[in-house]
């Protein structure tokens, strides 16, 4: 079995496009970038991926009404690299239905939240401003509604008295930066099992990785 096939959807500064081609590079990530996608031509996201020699395509929804129309640009790309995981890292467009059809299970997106607390945007601020002690981060499924799909992985991070929505974000990155490769890896080696809301993970997992993440490190 060849290493999985990964188009990656960005619209910003792109650190957990960095993370997963880090985690390629040094082998602790049995999949390719084939492609990054971003809607928004000045992302930083870019030239990291120019930078690891990844194709890149910019689309604009600029051109077209019709959202369906700029999807299926986006799936013929897709399509053309082989892609069979969608990775969304910031990605700040909202997919329809018309596009989850195409990669039925098969996209996955990273939120700096604790679904289905704080689901939406600036989500750090929200979290602060409510008082919660924990936060952290939500690997999931896309599935139709806003961050609703179903869970593969979370991590967990204190809420510090002085934190401010800089510090608590770069925590909670940190965070998205080990466990996107994560669940990527899980999916690459089959170990996904979806059933309705709920991800189960095959084979064992470790309890001696860390405890802030679940499930705990497949890797022990
Ligand atoms: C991350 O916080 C992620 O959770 C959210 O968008 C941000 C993207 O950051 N979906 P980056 O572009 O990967 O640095």
């Amino acid at each position: 079995m060849g290493r999985l096939k990964l188009g990656v959807l960005v619209s910003g500064n792109g650190s957990n496009l960095q993370a997963i081609l880090d985690h390629v590079k040094e082998g602790r990530l049995d999949a390719e970038v084939r492609v990054v996608i971003s809607d928004n031509r000045t992302a930083f996201a870019i030239e990291r991926a120019k930078r690891s020699g990844i194709p890149v395509a910019v689309v604009d929804y600029g051109s077209s009404p019709r959202r369906e129309d700029v999807e299926n640009r986006i799936i013929a790309r897709l399509r053309e690299y082989g892609v069979e995981l969608v990775v969304l890292a910031g990605y700040m467009k909202l997919l329809t239905r018309h596009f989850m059809a195409a990669f039925p299970m098969r996209i996955m997106n990273i939120h700096p939240a604790l679904l289905p607390s704080f689901p939406g945007v600036n989500v750090v601020q929200k979290a602060i401003d409510y008082g919660v002690r924990f936060t952290g981060c939500t690997v999931h499924f896309i599935d139709e509604g806003t961050d609703t799909g179903p869970i593969v992985v979370q991590a967990a991070v204190p809420v510090m008295d002085d934190d401010t929505e800089e510090t608590l974000a770069q925590r909670i990155h940190e965070k998205e930066h080990s466990i996107y490769p994560m669940a990527i890896q899980l999916f690459a080696e089959g170990r996904l099992d979806v059933r309705g809301r709920r991800v189960f993970i095959k084979g064992p997992c470790s309890a001696a990785g860390d405890h802030c993440i679940n499930p705990y490190s497949p890797r022990g």
